[in-house]
C-alpha cells in the first residue's frame, strides 16, 4: 500500500487582481504540488471583506481568480478548487477556535498591526480575528502543509498554536500544520521598489504585473523597472535587488539559470536585459491570459467546477466540524 499523500491547503483573497507574484510566489508551486500531495486551493472571498470591497467587483475577482487558478494549470480533478463562502464550516469552526484563541495573541500579530495602521478607519473585529478564520481553514482539513508567502508565516504558527491547544484542553482532533515555504527567490518585488513585494495593492502602477495585463502594458512596465547604476546582470539582491528581481522573473519565465542569464547578457546593456525580461513575461503570461479568458466565457463550466469543489470540501470539512462539536460538549443535531 502507498503511504497516503500529506495534505496540504492553501488560499488567496479576492481582494485585488491576481500578478506575476501571484503565479510565480504561489500559484506555479501549486501546480507543482499537484500530483504528489493531496491539495485544497481556496478563494478566500471571506478573508476578503475584511478590508471594504465593492460588492461586483468582488463577485468578480472570485470567478476570475478560479479561472486564473486553471488557467495557470491547476487541475480541478486533481485538486479540491472552491469558494470559501460556500463551505459553511469555516465560519461555524471559526467562531469555536476564536474561543480557544487570546486577545493577547491577536493583538500581536503584525499584519493585525500593518493592517490597522493602513486602514485606521476600519478597524473592524474581522480584521482583529483574521487569524482565527484562517486556522479553521487550515484546520477543517487536517492540513500538514501550507504553502505559503515568509509574511504568512506567523499565521500558520498561530493556527499551530490554536490547534495544540484545542488537543491539549480535549485530546488529538487537529493536524498540526507547517508553513511551506517556497524557496527563496520565488518572491516577486514591485519593479519599481524592489524593497517591497510586488503587491495587489499597489496595482495600476507600473511596479505590478497583472495576470491580464495586455503586452504593451507589461512591455512598458519592464522598460521602467528600476535597477541599479552598474550596467552589470548579475543577482546580488542585497547590493542589485532591482536586477536581481528581473533575474528571478527571467528564470522563472523561461528555466534559465542565474549563471546563464548573467552569460546572455555579458556586456551588453540593461536596455537589451529589461526588454528580454518583458518578452519572456508576455510569451509566459499570454497563454494564461487567453485560457482566462476563454474559461470566464463559460459560466456553466466555472460554475461546475466550483460547486464539485464546494461539494468535495465540505464532505472533508464536516467530519472535522463534527468531531469539535461533539468534543465541546454541543448536543448532537437530531437526525432526519
Ligand atoms: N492570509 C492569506 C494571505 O493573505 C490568505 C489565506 C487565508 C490563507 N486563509 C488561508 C493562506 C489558509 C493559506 C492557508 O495571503
Amino acid at each position: 500500500m502507498d503511504t497516503p499523500k500529506k495534505r496540504i491547503f492553501s488560499g488567496i483573497k479576492p481582494s485585488g487582481e491576481l500578478t506575476l507574484g501571484s503565479y510565480i510566489g504561489a500559484i506555479r508551486n501549486w501546480v507543482a504540488l499537484q500530483n504528489d500531495y493531496d491539495c485544497l486551493y481556496c478563494i478566500v472571498d471571506m478573508h476578503a471583506i475584511t478590508v471594504r470591497q465593492n460588492p461586483a467587483d468582488l463577485r468578480r475577482r472570485t470567478l476570475e481568480q478560479l479561472a486564473q487558478y486553471i488557467a495557470c494549470g491547476l487541475d480541478p480533478e486533481k485538486n479540491i478548487v472552491y469558494i470559501q463562502s460556500h463551505v459553511p464550516a469555516h465560519a461555524e469552526l471559526s467562531w469555536v477556535l476564536g474561543c480557544y484563541t487570546m486577545f493577547g495573541e491577536l493583538s500581536r500579530m503584525t499584519q493585525f498591526k500593518d493592517k490597522s495602521r493602513k486602514n485606521a478607519d476600519n478597524i473592524n473585529a474581522g480584521l482583529f480575528t483574521y487569524p482565527v478564520l484562517m486556522a479553521a481553514d487550515i484546520l477543517l482539513y487536517q492540513a500538514d502543509l501550507v504553502p505559503v508567502g515568509e509574511d504568512q508565516k506567523q499565521h500558520v504558527e498561530i493556527a499551530r498554536d490554536i490547534a495544540g491547544r484545542f488537543n491539549q484542553v480535549y485530546s488529538p482532533t487537529f493536524t498540526l500544520p507547517e508553513p511551506f515555504i517556497p524557496k527563496t527567490g520565488a518572491r516577486v518585488m514591485s519593479l519599481l521598489d524592489p524593497s517591497s513585494k510586488m503587491s495587489k495593492s499597489e496595482q495600476g502602477g507600473d511596479g505590478c504585473i497583472t495576470l491580464l495585463e495586455n503586452p504593451d502594458d507589461i512591455m512598458r512596465a519592464f522598460k521602467r523597472a528600476v535597477t541599479d547604476s552598474e550596467t552589470s546582470v548579475r543577482f546580488d539582491p542585497e547590493h542589485k535587488p532591482g536586477v536581481s528581481n528581473l533575474m528571478t522573473i527571467y528564470s522563472c519565465a523561461t528555466g534559465k539559470s542565474f549563471a546563464e542569464i548573467e552569460a546572455e547578457f555579458e556586456g551588453r546593456g540593461y536596455g537589451d536585459f529589461k526588454t528580454a525580461v518583458g518578452e519572456s513575461v508576455v510569451e509566459l503570461l499570454r497563454p494564461i491570459r487567453e485560457k482566462t479568458q476563454e474559461l470566464l466565457a463559460n459560466r456553466d463550466y466555472l460554475e461546475s467546477i466550483y460547486a464539485a469543489g464546494a461539494e468535495r470540501a465540505a464532505r472533508l470539512a464536516q467530519k472535522t466540524l463534527d468531531k469539535v462539536y461533539r468534543k465541546v460538549g454541543f448536543v448532537p443535531r437530531a437526525r432526519g
